[in-house]
């Protein structure tokens, strides 16, 4: 017999309880049930019902089952049919213990022996599955390489415009990276940069970044990548009681000019009440100071150390080294971009954009949708 079949059922005043054929056993509330009814939805993802407009004291005047779930309502009559396969799918337990946290694949560098593989550019403006493999990319491990991009100054909005739409902040639509004199951020230096995230200080942080690189001439000068949700894991798991400083602790990003004064308050790692980790920002030259009761100071920094030095272990760093007409785009609040200190003689520049990965996110479920089956 299928799972899907029901071996026996109880309506109970409250709630439906289903004995299924596997010996599996579900609850359905009935407020759930008449929620959720299928027939309230429509296909767009929309409910059509007001969840105000049921009774919180709903219950069934009769449940019968013949190839389907039928229930009567008590409070007006109407009559809601359940398949077996919609209720087993939507049983809840299922749907709690299919998004636990220990699902999710994050990455370290035994996961990359090779660098990993560059997504053409002229291909993936014609090839849906190209363009749904890289997009995937950038789901599943935060990140996706790039090459042959048009060697031209603003050649990095194409990319975007393949899935979304750039987010212009107070640096512009773009951002020139190359030495500067008298330069406003440690980008715009030659010297090592350690991995971080971009513009923690806005809220909400811009979620992707693009940065195209126009030439790469010197000694060095090589991008370096960490999964921040996985050094964040191996720190949750090696020290635990640390973990959870950096995540219950607030601190403040700020970044000040003369146009523009960014602000935001927020622990470094996020995570949701399920214990996901949600987000990383760490940016050490954007810390203010902060302040934590006076018996919390000494852990907060032992604490601080460990995460900062584990994000610089070799074990967690992805290096490679970019050339002209290759970028990469990722995920600004999982994976930590740095670099690799150079010699300032030769040529280095790149330019950077911020988009956002939920439009990513819909394009790729999209792509999936139409190259099913193809
Ligand atoms: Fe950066």
């Amino acid at each position: 017999m299928s799972k899907n079949t029901i071996k026996q059922y109880q309506a109970d005043p409250d709630k439906l309880v289903i004995e299924w054929a596997d010996g599996h056993t579900s609850t359905y509330h009935y407020m759930w049930l008449r929620d959720n009814a299928p027939e309230n939805r429509h296909a767009n993802g929309q409910k059509l019902i007001d969840t105000l407009s049921i009774p919180l004291d709903l219950t069934a005047k009769s449940v019968t089952v013949n190839g389907t779930v039928k229930i009567e309502w008590a409070n007006d009559g109407h009559v809601t049919d359940y398949t077996p396969e919609w209720l087993r799918s939507n049983a809840y337990e299922v749907v709690e213990s299919e998004s636990r946290r220990n699902t999710r694949k994050f990455w370290d560098i035994t996961d990359f022996p090779e660098t990993p593989p560059k997504y053409s550019y002229p291909q993936l403006t014609t090839d849906n599955i190209a363009l749904r493999d890289m997009l995937a990319s950038v789901r599943d491990n935060g990140f996706a390489l790039l090459k042959d991009l048009p060697n031209e100054s603003e050649a990095l909005f194409k990319v975007i415009d393949l899935f979304g739409y750039v987010r212009d902040t107070n640096y512009g639509p773009y951002f020139d990276v190359k030495v500067v004199t008298n330069p406003t951020n440690l980008a715009f230096t030659s010297a090592t940069l350690g991995g971080h995230t971009d513009n923690p200080y806005r809220h909400p942080v811009p979620t992707l970044q693009l940065l195209h690189v126009l030439s790469n001439n010197v000694e060095g000068g090589d991008s370096t990548l960490v999964d921040g949700y996985k050094a964040a894991e191996v720190f949750r798991e090696e020290a635990p009681d640390q973990f959870d400083i950096i995540a219950s602790t607030l601190v403040t990003f700020r970044f000040s000019s003369d146009d523009a004064d960014l602000s935001h308050e927020s622990t470094i790692i996020q995570t949701n009440p399920r214990g996901d980790i949600t987000g990383i920002r760490f940016n050490n030259r954007s810390m203010q100071t902060f302040y934590v009761a006076p018996e919390k100071m000494t852990d907060f920094y032992t604490a601080y150390h460990t995460f900062a030095h584990m994000l610089e272990e070799d074990r967690f760093k992805l290096k490679f080294k970019l050339g002209a007409g290759d970028a990469m785009l990722f995920d600004n609040q999982r994976v930590l971009h740095g670099r690799i200190g150079y010699k300032s003689s030769g040529d280095r520049h790149l330019q950077g954009c911020y988009a956002d990965i939920d439009s990513l996110l819909s394009k790729l479920r999209v792509l999936e949708r139409v190259t099913r089956d193809a």
